[in-house]
């Protein structure tokens, strides 16, 4: 990353003056009125959000409403049309590309668990510490470099270590999921963007991963997508419901779901 891809926040708010000015810098992620667009399709149409630092935040709203998106935004995947998106203060995410913006410390879970089904749960962990560096590193010889305790201290925070030396492939679909939790956590990322993550899980897996979450969430900023609203009253963070590509509702899950437009576009259906 040059000097040119950090941000100065006065060209970043042109226009937004002071009181913009402290929010961005104090946030560690803020999105000002992001548009994406999509063959003519608006998926995100002036999208606001301000995530703290070390807040966990729960994004609720109908199927298509740019929950997806809004990750991708984040992440680099997909360039706004228009709007800001600043990441600790001085990151600008619309400028920088997916490996960059991963190399900053922000994490992605998919819906899908993606771990390596042959390797043992341990080993899974100990490929994450390696990160995607991995094939530089080796030619350097820091190849096992990892730090052992490093691995059972992830696999425990996961509720994995009795099964560290079991294939991948054996585990349960939750317990995949907490697996992928881990080997992100490996990376040790400022923020953890995490998708419908208990989507297809039993009700106590569901339970465990709200705690597991809950207690990932005191050292580190976490955004989770979910539609299971038990799950997300677990989770007793803040809750945002998007709505047609911007927010609809904030605030405690209470408000949020005895807003009657969240009823009427959400909950209700
Ligand atoms: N790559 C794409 N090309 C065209 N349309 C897309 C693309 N990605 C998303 N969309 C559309 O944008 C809207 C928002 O999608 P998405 O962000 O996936 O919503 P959510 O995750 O809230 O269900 C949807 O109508 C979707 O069909
Ligand atoms: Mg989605």
């Amino acid at each position: 990353m040059s000097d040119a891809d950090l941000l100065t926040p006065p060209a970043a708010v042109a226009g937004g003056g002071p009181a913009t000015e402290r929010k961005l810098t104090r946030a560690l992620l803020y999105l000002d009125d992001v548009q994406v667009t999509f063959d003519g399709y608006r998926a995100l149409r002036g999208l606001s959000l301000t995530l703290g630092r070390g807040e966990m935040r729960a994004i609720i709203g109908p199927n298509g409403a740019g929950k997806t998106t809004m990750m991708d935004v984040i992440t680099g995947k997909t360039r706004p049309d228009v709007g800001i998106a600043v990441f600790d203060g001085v990151h600008d995410l619309t400028r920088l590309d997916e490996p960059t913006i991963a190399d900053l410390g922000i994490g992605r879970k998919f819906q899908k668990p993606t771990v390596f089904e042959s390797h043992t749960v341990a080993d899974n962990i100990v490929l994450a510490l390696k990160g995607p560096r991995a094939a530089l590193a080796s030619l350097f010889g820091w190849r096992n470099r990892v730090p052992p305790d490093r691995v059972d201290e992830l696999l425990t925070t996961v509720g994995l270590l009795a099964h560290r030396e079991r294939p991948a492939a054996d585990l349960s679909h939750g317990q995949k999921q907490w697996l992928e939790i881990g080997m992100l956590l490996a990376q040790d990322p400022k923020l953890l963007l995490v998708d419908e993550p208990v989507a297809g899980m039993t009700d106590a897996e569901t339970e465990a991963t709200a705690t597991l979450l809950r207690g990932i969430a005191r050292d580190h900023a976490v955004v989770v997508v979910e539609h299971d609203m038990h799950f997300v009253r677990a989770l007793a963070c803040r809750v945002t419901c998007l709505h047609e590509g911007a927010v609809l509702a904030e605030g405690s899950i209470d408000a949020v779901s005895a807003d009657p437009r969240v009823v009427e576009v959400y909950l209700g259906r």
